[in-house]
């Protein structure tokens, strides 16, 4: 209709290592209305058989794969850089990346890069955070989306979901629980990052508020 406009879409670019569950999870939401306006521009990954990567290749979306091993990272990330800003991405989501990003590639995307962790952040860091947090015997776990910064799983945290631990539980059950959570929490910070209806003070994420005017 003349004199309409579409709203541009939000385009995401996701990067993998692995099986990939999570970038399912953002495809899922897309699909099912879920993530209303957002686009997978680009899917990438740093090993050549992540069976993530085969997934985003079945579902027609657009795919590379940088091989990240033997290769200097600040050489790697380029190449990373030079194909999210060609697909022209607003945000770049990690999904199981395992693989400390540049200061370089950081600098490319300020506040723009998230990461989903299985912990509660910033209980965990690093490897294994589920097999971490069962056997130091937490009583509750969980995940985290946070925005990526230049230390390990340490940026401004968008949001977080908790469970508890069973007394049935073993790591490997507590990690198939926290993954049912994450594959919720990871749509919903995506969405709440791309309605921009947020500020940041200092390290806290705050939803803005509305106000009724009346007008
Ligand atoms: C997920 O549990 C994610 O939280 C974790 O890797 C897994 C990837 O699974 N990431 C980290 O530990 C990052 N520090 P997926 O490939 O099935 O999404």
């Amino acid at each position: 209709m003349a004199g309409s406009k579409s709203k541009a879409p939000f385009r995401i670019g996701v990067l993998l290592s692995g099986r990939g569950s999570n970038f399912l999870a953002i495809a899922k939401s897309i699909r099912e209305g879920r993530l209303s306006g957002v686009e997978i521009a680009i899917v990438l990954s740093n090993v050549a058989d992540a069976p993530g990567i085969s997934a985003a290749r079945d579902l027609n979306l657009p795919t590379a794969v940088y091989v990240s091993k033997g290769r200097p990272r600040a050489e790697h990330d380029a190449d990373l850089i030079g194909s999210l800003r060609e697909h022209k991405i607003d945000l770049v989501c990690l999904a199981g990346y395992m693989r400390l990003l540049s200061p370089g590639f950081i600098s490319a995307f300020p506040n723009r890069i998230l990461n989903i962790h299985p912990s509660l952040l910033p209980a965990f860091p690093g490897l294994d955070a589920q097999q971490q947090a069962f056997d130091y015997g937490v009583k509750v776990a969980g995940c985290t989306v946070h925005f990526v910064d230049e230390h390990l799983d340490h940026g401004a945290i968008i949001l977080q979901r908790a469970i508890p631990v069973l007394e049935t539980d073993d790591a490997h059950s507590l990690a198939d629980r926290i993954l049912a959570e994450e594959h919720i929490a990871y749509s919903e910070a995506i969405a709440r990052v791309a309605s921009g209806d947020y500020e940041m003070r200092g390290r806290r994420y705050v939803k803005r508020q509305r106000f009724d005017t009346g007008n």
